[in-house]
């Protein structure tokens, strides 16, 4: 079975540890001996309870936290938070900032524009179809939050230094780049992100939340759209996403005893997604499209320079057994996604399928 596993470069749902895979496979049937699968115990018991707490404590130890943020689990994705974040944190008369890199910024965005919140698009990459990541932003002070979307998974642009702000705190949707690398948690009010890329399978968004942000959230929302019922909660007021966050604690731990700190991940991701980008610079067959200063470390997006020979090089990397290396639907040429699980093997395998194509093709 092991042995029939492709190289897989999914954009999300994406390639998860093999360790995490083999541990939730050994312990299915009957999870820490209590004689029943992780699926099949209350969220109310003991068992559970030690799970959601473990992970809490490995975010917060992983992104360098206290007692001051809180480490909330939610249903409904990244796409959910586009609309929540305004519902809980822009009050009457207030502001925030927003700025556009591609397509999830433009939905984020657009909630705002539904629930017909002040919301000041500060900068745009549009001009270039989200080649690149805007420099020497102007925040407005009396912005609530400023909003970016830390990685463009379908641009494969990434913030590779945030934004200086001025003091106005940072909402990010990470949903494809958390815990690829540490994070100035100072500078951030909320960093959310839906699970299915970095961090598990889809069905849970993380959201870690300051304090001082949650204190902004109304009393008269919906219980299920306010943060603090989450926070009050341990994200327990409702039935949560168990095997989700089960199988986020096991991709923490992963992190955690494989590499030890986010420093180390980073370095790693860093050494993957430079053997594809070098790949690719030494001759002009293939074509990154993102800006270099910009490039993404988890999300490779590239074209041939011939790109009638787009369609064969994917069908041939699947013959290969390398698969998910086709771009967006709404962009098209081809991408590979190399989140923290994808393993430096699958970068030399498609490397060296890269050589070959281009060789037999160039
Ligand atoms: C950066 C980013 N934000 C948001 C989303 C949407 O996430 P979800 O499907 O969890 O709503 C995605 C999904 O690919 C994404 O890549």
């Amino acid at each position: 079975m092991k042995e029939n596993r492709i190289h897989n470069f999914n954009a999300g749902p994406a390639a998860l540890p093999l360790a995490v895979l083999e541990e939730i496979q050994a312990s299915f049937l009957n999870f820490q001996g209590c004689g029943m699968s992780i699926t099949e115990i209350s969220h109310r018991s003991k068992w559970f309870d030690d799970v959601i707490n473990d992970t809490v404590e490995r975010v917060k130890r992983l992104l360098g936290i206290g007692d001051g943020h809180k480490v909330l689990f939610l249903q409904g994705g990244a796409s959910m938070q586009f609309p929540l974040i305004p519902m809980n944190f822009l009050g009457e008369g207030k502001s925030a900032d927003y700025i556009n890199t591609g397509t999830w910024s433009t939905k984020a965005i657009k909630e705002m524009e539904i629930q017909k919140k002040s919301c000041k698009v500060v900068a745009s990459s549009e001009d270039r179809n989200f080649a690149y990541i805007p420099k020497d932003i102007q925040f407005n002070a009396d912005a609530v939050y400023a909003h970016i979307t830390s990685n463009n998974t379908i641009k494969g642009t990434q913030w590779n230094e945030f934004p200086e702000t001025g003091g106005v705190p940072l909402v990010a949707d990470m949903s494809s780049d958390i815990m690829c690398r540490p994070l100035p948690m100072d500078k951030f009010g909320m960093i959310y992100a839906g699970a299915q890329k970095n961090l598990g399978p889809s069905g849970v968004c993380l959201v870690v939340v300051t304090d001082e942000m949650l204190s902004l959230i109304p009393e008269d929302l919906p219980s299920m759209f306010k943060y603090t019922t989450y926070a009050s909660k341990n994200s327990m007021y409702n039935t949560p996403p168990c095997f989700s966050i089960y199988t986020m604690q096991l991709v923490l731990k992963w992190i955690e005893e494989s590499f030890g700190d986010l420093a180390k991940m980073e370095a790693y991701n860093i050494e993957k997604a430079g053997k594809l980008y070098g790949a690719m610079d030494r001759t002009g067959f293939y074509k990154p499209t993102a800006d270099k200063d910009s490039r993404s470390l988890m999300n490779v997006t590239f074209r041939l320079a011939d790109e009638t020979l787009e369609a064969k090089f994917i069908a041939e990397a699947a013959e290969n057994g390398l698969g998910g290396l086709k771009g967006h639907r709404s962009v098209g040429g081809c991408r590979a996604s190399i989140y923290n699980a994808t393993p430096m093997a699958s970068m030399d395998a498609l490397v060296s399928f890269m050589e070959e194509f281009e060789k037999k093709n160039g």
